[in-house]
């Protein structure tokens, strides 16, 4: 039997697994694989574990080296993207007239792109692919997103998750795993980052700031990667602002030079910013707008957080466009390679076009508003009666359509906390594959592109949508087939 068939045997057996998954849940939350608790999101008093599969599930190595390999193509796609404004405003032009969130980021990006056009931008990336395999015979690498913003659990999912793994396999008897578990350095190479840019801005007493929510389930996570930073470079200090308390003590000098409570702020780092409920009032995109149009880098700045936007994939997806901003054939290729299909659904004859193909169809298609943070797709029926609804007015442009995915299934057992006495049975799950990347540039020169780690994700297949904060993904690691 290979390791493959060894883990699913051992999974069968329901003795060994409960024993399995106590020792692991002593483990995760030993290594601070942590979470707070749903309902006291506001407090740390009370914590368990993250969500997490007993054992790393199998990914084809050859799409793992596919999908790192790739991963520099996007940083600087990303970025040329971001520079061309023109490019940007017409690509957005009918989402700007039907999505409010993504018009006023514009406006943002605007005012920068005339105030400060070679500003610094650092940003964190996370491109997620799901391995697509249609039949038995075929199987590829496909994009879901690439995360411009808030690209998560690069803190507690991600070494420590290889670690809990390496010791589940361990210790529970088994052997010559160690070379299918690739490294992953996600952290401290977001770390350096971080500190790469808090550099760039070139200021030893300016502070680094976290923009977070004011209340936050996902907060170790968070701050596993500020406690990196510190570790890395002691000098350095972190603070954490929601948008509103910037709006209320920031203090913008005749130099552009932004402070709050005294303190230079070098780099601003978005853990929220990315939902329209982040920004309730003016104040909210006031201050945004004060980060945006300051010295701060920030990450993301609001241009490379719009190109993040689902409707850049479905705008890539059209002839030429690629072409237009990537040069290289073996670039072009590797970018290409991994998109699937995608529909606009601009007023018009095209538009109206894909609306009556999807609906004849609706199981080969997701539908996607321009929002982040899971939980906001549709699929199946509620896809088709959304499209109904809006499929004659404007307000259908704020959406694209994606092709579905049909991802490689995989057996897993799921362990959440507070689910109560648990029965481990495996279940079939579908796992999602992202690659952090980091970027740092000013205007053309760019100072730093890596491919910085991965994050695997798996959830129960029946689930259409997914998302670790959203309750349906869980954290896993890869294991090289
Ligand atoms: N084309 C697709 N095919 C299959 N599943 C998809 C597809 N697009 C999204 N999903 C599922 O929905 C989840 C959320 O979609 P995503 O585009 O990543 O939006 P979000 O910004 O909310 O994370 C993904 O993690 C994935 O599980
Ligand atoms: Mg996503």
């Amino acid at each position: 039997m290979n390791l493959v068939e060894q883990i699913k045997s051992f999974m069968k057996d329901e003795k060994l697994v409960t024993g399995a998954a106590c020792n692991a849940v002593d483990f995760a939350i030993t290594k601070g694989i942590l979470m707070r608790t749903s309902d006291r999101r506001d407090s740390s008093e009370v914590v368990q574990h993250a969500p997490f599969t007993l054992f790393p599930s199998p990914v084809p190595s050859h799409l793992m080296d596919q999908a790192k390999d790739v991963q520099k193509d996007f940083g600087f796609l990303m970025h040329v993207l971001s520079q061309d404004q023109d490019f940007l405003k017409s690509a957005y032009s009918s989402v700007l007239e039907s999505d409010e969130f993504t018009k006023n980021l514009f406006d943002i990006y605007e005012t920068t792109r005339q105030e400060k056009p070679k500003k610094a931008e650092l940003a964190l990336i996370r491109s997620d692919y799901m391995l697509h395999q249609p039949d038995q015979n075929t199987i590829s690498l496909k994009q879901i997103e690439v995360n411009m913003i808030a690209s998560s659990f690069n803190g507690i999912g991600t070494e420590k998750v290889t670690a809990l793994h390496e010791y589940n396999l361990n210790s529970n008897g088994f052997k010559d795993f160690h070379d299918r578990m690739p490294e992953n350095l996600a952290l401290p190479n977001l770390a350096d980052g971080m500190l790469a840019a808090w550099n760039h801005y070139g200021q030893p007493n300016a502070v680094i700031v976290f923009i977070i929510s004011d209340v936050e389930q996902n907060i170790f996570d968070q701050r596993t990667l500020e406690f990196k930073i510190i570790e890395k470079n002691p000098d350095v200090r972190v603070r954490r602002y929601t948008l509103g308390e910037v709006a209320d003590k920031g203090k913008l000098d005749s130099n552009s030079k932004l402070f709050i409570a005294g303190e230079e702020i070098a780099v601003a780092y978005y853990r929220a910013g990315y939902t329209p409920n982040d920004y309730l009032s003016q104040k909210e995109w006031d201050a945004r707008r004060m980060l945006d149009c300051s010295d701060t880098i920030n990450c993301p700045s609001a241009g490379h957080q719009l190109v993040g936007a689902k409707k850049m994939q479905e705008v890539l997806t059209q002839p030429g466009v690629l072409e237009k901003f990537i040069k290289g054939a073996d670039s072009l290729k590797r970018l290409r390679d991994t998109f699937v299909g995608f529909y606009g659904l601009e007023m018009g004859a095209e538009g109206d076009e894909a609306v009556a193909k999807v609906l004849k169809n609706p199981d080969n298609y997701v539908l996607k508003p321009q929002l982040e943070g899971g939980g906001n797709n549709l699929y199946n029926q509620d896809l088709v009666d959304k499209l109904n609804e809006v499929g004659s007015d404007k307000r259908r442009c704020s959406y694209i359509i994606m092709e579905k995915v049909r991802p490689m299934p995989v057996s897993t057992i799921i362990i959440r906390a507070g689910s109560g006495p648990q029965q481990f049975k495996p279940v079939e799950g579908v796992s999602e594959l992202g690659i952090y990347g980091v970027f740092l540039a000013s205007g053309d020169k760019i100072i730093k592109n890596t491919c910085a780690g991965h994050l695997l994700r798996t959830k129960a297949s029946h689930h259409d949508d997914g998302g670790v904060a959203a309750g349906v993904a869980v954290l896993d690691s890869p294991l090289l087939v």
